[in-house]
């Protein structure tokens, strides 16, 4: 297998509330995509898994384990770090039920394949999303340690993994207008989400009516140290004919991480048996 399913676990013990440099605002939209997680990566894998017997190339079929055994991971550290935000007194389980039951519903209303072309579309905002906080370190800046280390890995493996639900997708006869049609569905769900959870969360910290917080918020996301809108090209480029994840290349972020990996003491924190 030319990757590697890292079985880590993160120290989660001692985070304190506003982990990302004291930022609220900013710390809560992380906090808030670590909600979709658990579910989210269930999901992905159970759609993928669904396809297996599409799956006739020795090299895929080792992907695919690869995929789900990092998704598994990731999976599981996130729950982890969502039961951390319960405990500080963020409404988790309210919100990470409103995601399981979202995805119960597509599971029991739409087809296999086009679950799976929902996998792909979310996969391509994992592998951006994945890539911006790679490419900026000044996203993470002043971050508690564990909580950089599990970002930068978790933003790693999902650009480590990112063709492989797309690959399976075109192996089980996916087409152009099925996976374009998901994309457009699951780009409206998710960002409605996010603010959902940013809205949510910032009550809970009773900062959701601060100008100040949302404008902290707007500049990290859209102004520096790096805007998202530098992403919106490659988002794009899912709605080419012709599109494949790997013509973006993140192969640089990826190599930089490995060796950061190699050499980070926060990366040989105990390994889950
Ligand atoms: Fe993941
Ligand atoms: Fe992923």
């Amino acid at each position: 297998m030319a990757n590697n399913v890292r079985n880590l676990r993160f120290d989660l013990e001692s985070i304190p509330r506003h982990w990302n440099g004291g930022r609220k605002s900013v710390t809560t939209f992380l906090d808030g995509l670590s909600l979709f997680f658990p579910a989210g990566e269930r999901f992905f894998v159970t759609s993928v898994r669904a396809h297996q017997q599409c799956v006739k190339d020795e090299w895929l079929a080792s992907e695919v384990r690869m995929f789900c055994g990092q998704e598994g991971v990731h999976s599981r550290e996130h729950a982890r770090y969502n039961e951390i935000l319960k405990e500080q007194g963020y409404p988790v389980e309210k919100l990470e039920g409103r995601v399981e039951r979202l995805l119960a519903r597509v599971t029991k209303n739409t087809s296999a394949r086009r679950q799976l072309a929902v996998t792909c579309a979310l996969e391509h905002f994992t592998a951006l999303l994945g890539q911006w906080l790679l490419g900026e370190p000044g996203l993470l800046d002043g971050a508690h340690p564990s909580m950089a280390a599990l970002w930068r890995w978790h933003a790693a493996e999902e650009n480590e993994h990112k063709s492989v639900a797309f690959e399976v997708f075109l192996a089980a006869g996916g087409g152009y207008g099925e996976r374009v049609m998901a994309m457009i569905g699951a780009t409206v769900i998710f960002w409605a989400k996010v603010i959902e959870h940013q809205i949510r969360m910032m009550q809970a910290d009773g900062t959701a009516t601060s100008l100040a917080e949302w404008r902290a918020l707007a500049r990290f996301l859209f102004v520096e140290p790096g805007g998202m809108g530098a992403l919106v090209g490659h988002y794009l480029k899912y709605f080419r004919p012709g599109f494949h994840p790997s013509q973006i290349d993140s192969s640089g972020l990826l190599e930089a991480w490995k060796k950061e990996y190699q050499e980070s003491p926060m990366y040989s924190e105990p390994k889950a048996a």
